[in-house]
C-alpha cells in the first residue's frame, strides 16, 4: 500500500482516490505522523500532499524526520516537494510570483515521465518554489515560470513535482502517478473482486454466530451494507424506517429490491408519528431534530423487540473517518441526522465494513452485488428526507405536492439522459404562493424550485447548466399536472454561499 503523508492540501483525498483508481491500496495519515504508525502499515511508498503552509514558516507542519531514513519510494506534490527539498539540504524561496492555474512543462525526462509525449499541462498553485536543488537531486521537468517544476533523485526512487498530478486539470497525471507506483514496485491488486472477498472474511470473523442490525435508508452506501451482510450470510436484521417523509415510490422500490437479493428486511411505517411530530414545526433545524428524535426512537423499538444484538452495522465512509480523525474540523453548518443518540442501555459493538472505501468503491461493490442500478446510481436523499425541501410547516398535502413535483423532474431528467450528468436534482416547495391565470381565473399557486447541481464531493457545488429545452418541458409538465404548483423557478446559486438543500 502506499501512504499519503496529508499537510493539509485540498486534493490531499484525491491523491489517494487517484491511487485507488489505479488500483493501489492507499491510506492518509497526517503529516506528522510518528515513524511507528508509518511502519504500522507497512507502506511500499510513501506521498507528501500538498498543503497550504510556506515550509520556512515556524511551526510548518513536516514529517517524522525519521521518516526519510527509510529508503522508502517518495514523491512530493507542491509542499511535499517543496518539505523534501527543505530537509535534504536544497533550498526553498517565497517564488518572485506565484504561480496558480494551467502551466506547460518546456521539458520533462525522466522515469516519472515515462510513456508520455507532447504537450504537458500541469496544474499549479503554488508561491514557493525550490531556488536549490538537495545534493545528488536533478531537475526533471521545467515550466516557463518556473524552472524546478519536477526533482528527481539520482537513486532513481525518490521524486518531487510542483504541480498537482492528481487534478483533472493535470490530464497526464494518472500517467505520472502510475509511472510513481511502477517505480516503487507497488502491487495493483486493489479491485472490487478483492475488496468483495476480503471484506466478506471480515464480516464472517467478525460476527461469527452472533446477530447484526442495521438501518437501510435506500441510500447506496446502506443498501450495499446489506447487501454484504446477506452474501456475508451473516444473521442480520435491515430495518427501513418509512418515515413518510419518502419520494413517490421510494420505499417499494428499497424493500422489492432488497429482499429479492436476501436481505432479511422489516419495514417500519411510522409515518404518522413523525407528522404528528412534525406539526407546527418551520424552523430547520428543529425540524430535524425531531426527525432525529423520533428516528431513534422507533429504531431503539425495533431493536428491543426484535433483539438482542450484538452489532449494530453502519455505512461509514473513508472521508467520514479522516474527518473525525481531526482532520481540520469544517465548521458545523448542519446537524446531520443518522443512527447516533442511541439509548444507553441499547449498546452494540459497531461494525463498519466500508471504513476505508470511498464512495465510488462503495458503488463497485454494489455492482457486484447486483444491487439495481436505480438504487446504485441514485443522488443523495438526506436522512430528514423531503421535510427539508419543504420550507416551512411540513403537512400531507405539501409532502403530496412535492412528491408529484420531484418525480417529474426527476424521470425527465432520466428520460433526456441528464440524472447521471448531475450529482443531485431535487425540487423544493416553497411556501410562497403566486398570481397566475388558469383559462379565465385568477389562480394563486405555490412557487416549486428546481435544483440540480454538479460537484466531486457535495463540500462545493456548482449549478447545472441543464438545456433550456428541458426546464421548459419540465415547468410545463409539473404546471400541468400538478395544479397546485403555479410557477417553477430554477435555482442558479453555487455553494457556497448557497447549500445543496435550501434548509
Ligand atoms: P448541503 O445542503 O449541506 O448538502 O449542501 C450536502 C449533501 O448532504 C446532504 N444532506 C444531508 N444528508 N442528512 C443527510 O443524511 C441531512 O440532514 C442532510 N442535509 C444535507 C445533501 O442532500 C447533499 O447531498
Amino acid at each position: 500500500m502506499v501512504l499519503v503523508l496529508d499537510f493539509g492540501s485540498q486534493y490531499t483525498r484525491l491523491i489517494a482516490r487517484r491511487l485507488r483508481e489505479l488500483r493501489a491500496f492507499s491510506l492518509i495519515l497526517p503529516g506528522d505522523a510518528p515513524l511507528e504508525e508509518v511502519l504500522r502499515h507497512n507502506p511500499k511508498a510513501l506521498i507528501l500532499s500538498g498543503g497550504p503552509r510556506s515550509v520556512f514558516e515556524p511551526n510548518a507542519p513536516r514529517p517524522d524526520p525519521r521518516v526519510f531514513a527509510l529508503g522508502l519510494p517518495v514523491l512530493g506534490i507542491c509542499y511535499g516537494m517543496q518539505l523534501l527539498a527543505q530537509e535534504l539540504g536544497g533550498r526553498v524561496e517565497r517564488a518572485g510570483r506565484a504561480e496558480y492555474g494551467k502551466a506547460l512543462l518546456t521539458r520533462y525526462q525522466g522515469p516519472l515521465f515515462r510513456g508520455i509525449e507532447g504537450e504537458v499541462q500541469v496544474w499549479m498553485s503554488h508561491a514557493d518554489a525550490v531556488t536549490e536543488l538537495p545534493p545528488g537531486w536533478r531537475v526533471s521537468a521545467s515550466t516557463e515560470e518556473n524552472p524546478v517544476a519536477a526533482m528527481e533523485a539520482e537513486d532513481g526512487k525518490a521524486f518531487g513535482v510542483q504541480f498537482h498530478p492528481e487534478v483533472a486539470h493535470t490530464p497526464k497525471g494518472m500517467q505520472i502517478l502510475e509511472n510513481f507506483l511502477e517505480i516503487a514496485h507497488v502491487p495493483r491488486d486493489w479491485t472490487p473482486e478483492h475488496i468483495l472477498e476480503s471484506l466478506l472474511k471480515e464480516v464472517r470473523d467478525r460476527v461469527g454466530k452472533d446477530r447484526v442490525l442495521l438501518a437501510v435508508s435506500g441510500g447506496v452506501d446502506s443498501s450495499t451494507l446489506a447487501l454484504l451482510l446477506a452474501r456475508a450470510g451473516v444473521d442480520h436484521l435491515a430495518v427501513f424506517v418509512d418515515h413518510g417523509l419518502l419520494r413517490l415510490g421510494e420505499r417499494e422500490e428499497v424493500e422489492g429490491a432488497l429482499k429479492a437479493l436476501g436481505v432479511n428486511l422489516r419495514v417500519v411505517d411510522a409515518k404518522e408519528r413523525f407528522l404528528k411530530a412534525l406539526k407546527g414545526v418551520e424552523d430547520p433545524e428543529e425540524k430535524r431534530k425531531v426527525i432525529g428524535r423520533a428516528f431513534v426512537e422507533v429504531f431503539s423499538q425495533v431493536a428491543r423487540e426484535e433483539g438482542p444484538f450484538r452489532f449494530l452495522a453502519q455505512g461509514t465512509l473513508y472521508p467520514d473517518v479522516i474527518e473525525s480523525a481531526g482532520e481540520k474540523g469544517a465548521a458545523k453548518i448542519k446537524s446531520h441526522h443518522n443512527v447516533g443518540g442511541l439509548p444507553e442501555d441499547l449498546s452494540f459493538e459497531l461494525l463498519e465494513p466500508f471504513r476505508l472505501l470511498f464512495k465510488d468503491e462503495v458503488r463497485e461493490l454494489a455492482l457486484l452485488l447486483g444491487l439495481p442500478d436505480p438504487l446504485r446510481l441514485r443522488h443523495p436523499f438526506p436522512g430528514p428526507g423531503l421535510a427539508v425541501r419543504i420550507l416551512g410547516e411540513v403537512t400531507e398535502e405539501r409532502l403530496e405536492v412535492l412528491r408529484r413535483a420531484d418525480d417529474i423532474f426527476v424521470s425527465l431528467l432520466k428520460e433526456w439522459g441528464l440524472y447521471e450528468k448531475v450529482a443531485q436534482a431535487l425540487a423544493v416547495l416553497t411556501p410562497v404562493r403566486s398570481v397566475g391565470v388558469a383559462g379565465d381565473e385568477r389562480k394563486y399557486g405555490y412557487v416549486l424550485a428546481l435544483r440540480a447541481v454538479t460537484t466531486e464531493d457535495f463540500m462545493t457545488a456548482d449549478w447545472a447548466r441543464l438545456p433550456l429545452e428541458f426546464l421548459d418541458e419540465v415547468a410545463r409538465r409539473i404546471t400541468r399536472r400538478v395544479p397546485e404548483v403555479g410557477r417553477v423557478v430554477y435555482d442558479i446559486t453555487s455553494k457556497p454561499p448557497a447549500t445543496i438543500e435550501w434548509e
